[in-house]
């Protein structure tokens, strides 16, 4: 198959990309730093050309809430466009696990909603991928607020996946069939955000002194049980010790 990466230089995509061309697909990569731009919709339309499915794990840049809506609103709305155009039969989004089930939650969620509903209202077939966060999220949501070796972080409660799990999952959807929402993909255990942190902290030898707060970024509506996989959820096998033990090598 011919499958589109947009994203392809980041965290997901590049395994993603990886995983794809290990399988023996054709990838087309996507993203500003190699010409194509889904805010501006340069080089999308070449991009598309031939293209069976499109996998998108963009991210924008730290905006406000509006600004991220538009953000992620615009260039779902380019992306869905040129794949009409283009003859694309499967749109698959990297999606968050939670954001439905919460009011608020960051400004990043606002435009997460945004992507999902344009794709739910649009005529491109899709499969939607709510994963919750990520094995090395924790670590970079304190780098957010660090300032002289002291930063803030919320006591989340999460089921961590590891980076090269969910781009594994992310590539064998993107050479089958549209599915529409897929359940919960997550790692193997709950954690505690602020333990995370401090633990791949502590590992790649960072001095930070951690102050546990819901005053930041992550608002109170995430507390509980808010951000955990829902049931029947796809777990996928690398737990977060597993993953911390390969960055300490
Ligand atoms: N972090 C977590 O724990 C977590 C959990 C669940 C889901 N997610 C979702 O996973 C997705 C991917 O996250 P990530 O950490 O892999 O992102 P990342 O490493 O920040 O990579 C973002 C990618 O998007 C590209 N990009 C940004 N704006 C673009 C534009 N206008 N046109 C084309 N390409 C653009 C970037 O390349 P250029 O800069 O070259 O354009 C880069 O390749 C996010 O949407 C996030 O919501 C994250």
């Amino acid at each position: 198959m011919r499958i589109a990466v947009a994203g392809a230089t980041g965290n997901i995509g590049a395994r993603t990309v990886a995983f794809l061309e290990r399988e023996g697909h054709a990838v087309v990569r996507i993203s500003r730093s190699l010409g194509v731009d889904l805010i501006t919709g340069q080089g999308l339309d070449a991009a598309l050309e031939g293209v069976d499915a499109v996998v998108d794990a963009i991210s924008s840049p730290p905006m406000s809430p509006a600004e991220t809506l538009n953000y992620f609103g615009t260039t779902t709305r380019n992306l869905l466009a040129a794949e009409e155009r283009g003859g694309v039969r499967h749109h698959v989004l990297l999606s968050i696990v939670g954001i439905h089930r919460i009011e608020g939650g960051t400004a990043h969620y606002s435009g997460k909603r945004e992507q999902e509903r344009l794709i739910e209202e649009g005529r491109v077939p899709w499969t939607i991928v709510p994963a919750t966060q990520f094995h090395d999220f924790a670590a970079l949501a304190a780098s957010w607020t660090e300032r002289d070796g002291v930063a803030t972080i919320a006591p989340l409660l999460v089921q961590p996946i590891a980076p090269d799990d969910i781009a594994h999952v992310l590539a064998e959807i993107a050479t089958g069939e549209p599915q529409g929402r897929y359940v919960d993909v997550a790692g193997p255990e709950p954690q505690d955000l602020v333990d995370m942190a401090r633990r791949t902290n502590d590992i790649l030898g960072r001095k930070v002194t951690l102050i546990p707060t819901w005053s930041g970024p992550f608002d109170e509506s995430m507390a509980g049980n808010a951000m955990l996989p829902g049931e029947n959820a796809r777990i996928a096998p690398t737990t977060f010790d597993q993953w911390l033990a390969a960055v300490a090598r």
